[in-house]
């Protein structure tokens, strides 16, 4: 049987990078997703591959900066698909900048793709993940929680989500779900492209890895998404698990 025969996902940012790879992973495992994205053109690209594995899977495309559309967005999944048994907050937009000279404007970037959405999106869900004992994926990062330089409104924004991972667990834990995070490390098209802007500090990082290599997005962040997204995982609750090569351990 394949782990998540029957299941109902979104994920936020599911068109390209990660959320891509966390999707095919998905719905190669017998999942329906709804995968969520700004982008429209990588949207419907990646929506038709995904098809080809499970012909359910919906694209909706939406700027999650607009919160006050999350609770119709998952209101339209669970009217379309009866249910929801996994959300996964992925999506998150930065850009880099020293804390002497971040402007408000990059904080609320920040804040405003990563932050909110990943806390409105459990909101609008609870009802939903109630009913199925259902499961939350959530992401962290390796600069928040080493405090990286020139990472201030991004680091902020990712421990933030650490913290309100672990309110969730706390109280969603009664109702039999899970509330995890990753923190990874891939070969995502936003980190090659941040590799090609910042190559020194993308060495740095690089060679600070233990098994030298960047992730895969579906064999290797994919495949742990499926594991915090299935039965496997039910005694697991408000960790953070590090998918970044052995890069940093967690005490
Ligand atoms: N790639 C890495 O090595 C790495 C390292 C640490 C943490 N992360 C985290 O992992 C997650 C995925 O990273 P990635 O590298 O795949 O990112 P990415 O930039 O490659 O992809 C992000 C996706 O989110 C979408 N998106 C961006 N802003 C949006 C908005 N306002 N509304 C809707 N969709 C929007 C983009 O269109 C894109 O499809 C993020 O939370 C990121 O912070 C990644």
């Amino acid at each position: 049987m394949s782990k998540l025969h029957g299941k109902v996902a979104i994920i936020t940012g599911g068109a390209g990078g990660i959320g891509k790879g966390i999707a095919t992973a998905f719905v190669k495992e017998g999942a329906r997703v709804a995968i969520v994205d700004l982008n429209a053109e990588a949207g419907h690209k990646t929506i038709k591959e995904l098809q080809e594995f499970q012909p359910e899977s919906i694209f909706i495309q939406a700027n999650l900066m607009e919160h006050d559309n999350i609770a119709g967005i998952v209101k339209q999944v669970g009217e379309t698909f009866g249910k929801i048994d996994i959300l996964v907050n992925n999506a998150h937009a930065s850009k880099m900048a020293s804390i002497e000279v971040t402007t408000q404007k990059e904080l609320d970037l920040s804040f405003n793709t990563g932050f909110y959405p990943t806390f409105y999106f459990m909101q609008a869900a609870l009802p939903y993940l109630k009913d199925t004992k259902g499961k939350i994926i959530n992401f962290a990062s390796g600069a928040g929680i080493n405090g990286d330089v020139n990472q201030g409104s991004y680091a902020a924004a990712k421990e933030a989500i650490r913290g309100i991972t672990r309110v969730a667990a706390n109280e969603f834990g009664p109702f039999g779900i899970n509330v995890n995070i990753i923190s990874p490390i891939a070969k995502s098209e936003g980190m090659l492209q941040w590799a090609e802007a910042n190559p020194e500090y993308y060495q740095g990082m690089l060679s600070k890895i233990p098994l030298r290599r960047l992730g895969e997005i579906e064999s290797d962040i994919g495949r742990v998404a499926v594991f915090l997204a299935s039965e496997d995982s039910d005694y697991i609750t408000g960790q953070t698990i590090m998918v970044d090569g052995g890069s940093i351990k967690l005490r």
